[in-house]
Formats: C-alpha cells, sequence, structure tokens
C-alpha cells in the first residue's frame, strides 16, 4: 500500500450519536484534501482518530503502510501526524518560539542546536518569526493560528492536520492563511483540511470529500462536490457559516 494515509472500514459511535460509519478514506503522499459537512458530521472525530487521541470501535488507520490503529498520540506524532485543534491550545506563558522548540522536542526528537534552528525555519515558515519572543497569549486569533499550524508543523509531519483554521478570521485573513498552506503544500507536505471557508478550501486542494452521517457523502474535484446537490442540500439547511462560492451557489 503506497498510500500516505488510509482509514478501512472505521466506525466509531458516541452512544447513539455515529460519528463514523464504515468510513474508508485514504490520502496520497503530498496531497492536499478538503473536507466539508454539517457541524457534528464527525469531522474533528475523524482527526482524534487519525491522530489516536480517539480509538475506533471497528476498523483500522493506516498511515504509510503501517496499521497505527493501537498506537499512541504521541507515538503517532514520532511516526509523522501532526495535527491542529479546532480551538487552539498553545501554552499561553511560553513564547511563542518556546511553545514550538515543545513540539521540536517532544514530537520530532530534536535536540540543543538542531531544535534552535529547526524551530527557527518552522517560524519563518508560518509567518511567525517577527513574533518569537512574544507569549502566545498575547497574540490575536490569526497569529494564534498560525502558532497553532506553526506547533503541528515544529513535529516535523508528512501529514499535516488541520481544523478550521480560517474559523473567525477576516477575509483578508484568510487569504493569508491559504498563501501559508499553499506553501506547506508545495514543500511536499501531505495536508488534510478540514474548513467551513470553503473558498478558502477551493483555492488549497485537489480534492475535497463531504462528510454527513459518519459517511462519505461525495468525493471529488472540489467545484464538482461542492455543485453536487446532495453536499447542496446538506448546507443549505447548515448554520450561518455556511460559504459556497458562487459556482456552487448559482
Ligand atoms: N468525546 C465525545 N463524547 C461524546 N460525544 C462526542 C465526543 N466527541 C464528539 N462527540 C459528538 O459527536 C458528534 C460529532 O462531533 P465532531 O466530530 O466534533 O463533529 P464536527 O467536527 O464535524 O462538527 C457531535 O454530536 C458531538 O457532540
Ligand atoms: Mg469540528
Amino acid at each position: 500500500m503506497n498510500q500516505l494515509l488510509h482509514l478501512e472500514d472505521v466506525t466509531k459511535s458516541f452512544g447513539r450519536v455515529t460519528v463514523a460509519k464504515d468510513l474508508t478514506l485514504s490520502v496520497s503522499p503530498g496531497e492536499a484534501l478538503g473536507i466539508v459537512g454539517p457541524n457534528g458530521a464527525g469531522k474533528s472525530s475523524l482527526f482524534a482518530m487519525i491522530s489516536g487521541d480517539l480509538r475506533p470501535d471497528s476498523g483500522a488507520v493506516w498511515f504509510e503502510g503501517r496499521d497505527v490503529t493501537d498506537v499512541p498520540p504521541h507515538a503517532r506524532t514520532r511516526a509523522g501526524i501532526g495535527r491542529t485543534y479546532q480551538v487552539p491550545r498553545p501554552f499561553e506563558h511560553l513564547t511563542v518560539f518556546e511553545n514550538v522548540l515543545v513540539c521540536g522536542y517532544q514530537g520530532a526528537a530534536l535536540k540543543g542546536k538542531e531544535a534552535w534552528q529547526h524551530t527557527m525555519g518552522v517560524l519563518e515558515r508560518t509567518g511567525l518569526a517577527d513574533l518569537a519572543n512574544t507569549p502566545a497569549g498575547r497574540l490575536g486569533l490569526l497569529q494564534r493560528k498560525r502558532l497553532e499550524v506553526a506547533r503541528a508543523v515544529g513535529t516535523n509531519p508528512r501529514l499535516l492536520l488541520l481544523d478550521e483554521v480560517a474559523g473567525g478570521l477576516t477575509e483578508p485573513e484568510v487569504l493569508e492563511l491559504v498563501t501559508m498552506v499553499k506553501q506547506l503544500h508545495a514543500e511536499g507536505l501531505g495536508i488534510v483540511w478540514i474548513e467551513h471557508v470553503v473558498h478558502a478550501l477551493v483555492k488549497t486542494v485537489g480534492r475535497m470529500v463531504c462528510l454527513a452521517g459518519g459517511d462519505v457523502v461525495a468525493n471529488g474535484d472540489p467545484t464538482q462536490v461542492l455543485a453536487d446537490p446532495k453536499v447542496r442540500e446538506l448546507y443549505l439547511g447548515g448554520g450561518p457559516e455556511t460559504d459556497l462560492p458562487e459556482e456552487a451557489a448559482s
């Protein structure tokens, strides 16, 4: 199997709420995949099963040809899976530099000078170099989102999972974030990006999946997925953050 990530028949329920139902999904090395779906569709739970925070009831998660279903989160990070959380979780009292340095130490097993150089490189790549000495708790929302991505990138992943990093940003800020994610993708990182701000996805990803009821509703070219009647129905019944691009909303 030469997939970067492969989920095979993954099922997971919380009591009567099913967040994944025989879900099968693959990501190729270096691919950028976008995931959309209504609130409660199970998108963040999917990331939790990929990162190891949540164990599926049945089915398997494969990373780079290895079954990681029973591998704990810290070992998946070391193996090359980096994730952000929907609500950023920096160490508020540490500086931006220290926050990313910790991820290099713990997530990428870097030490000493190598870890410091790596951290500076990550801050450059995520547009945070000028804020290196600022405590995370003093950052505005865009910079907090950048830091959330920087902490994931700091673990040296080959697969980067982004959970609604564009949420709550202004339009120019969203575009700044898109530029950053595209740059990371151009460097060869495989990316899976869950996002309600779908135009950001359309600008960035080569393929899109729509999840609902714990399963894949549509999968393919982003513009075609957004134009799919099943997807449009889910979104027209969706929340105020629903943001279909022109071509899909016509
Ligand atoms: N740890 C948990 N325990 C119980 N229910 C949960 C847990 N995590 C998520 N859920 C429920 O699973 C459903 C899907 O949640 P989530 O994966 O966060 O959806 P999404 O990210 O697509 O909005 C929701 O109904 C949520 O309340
Ligand atoms: Mg979510």
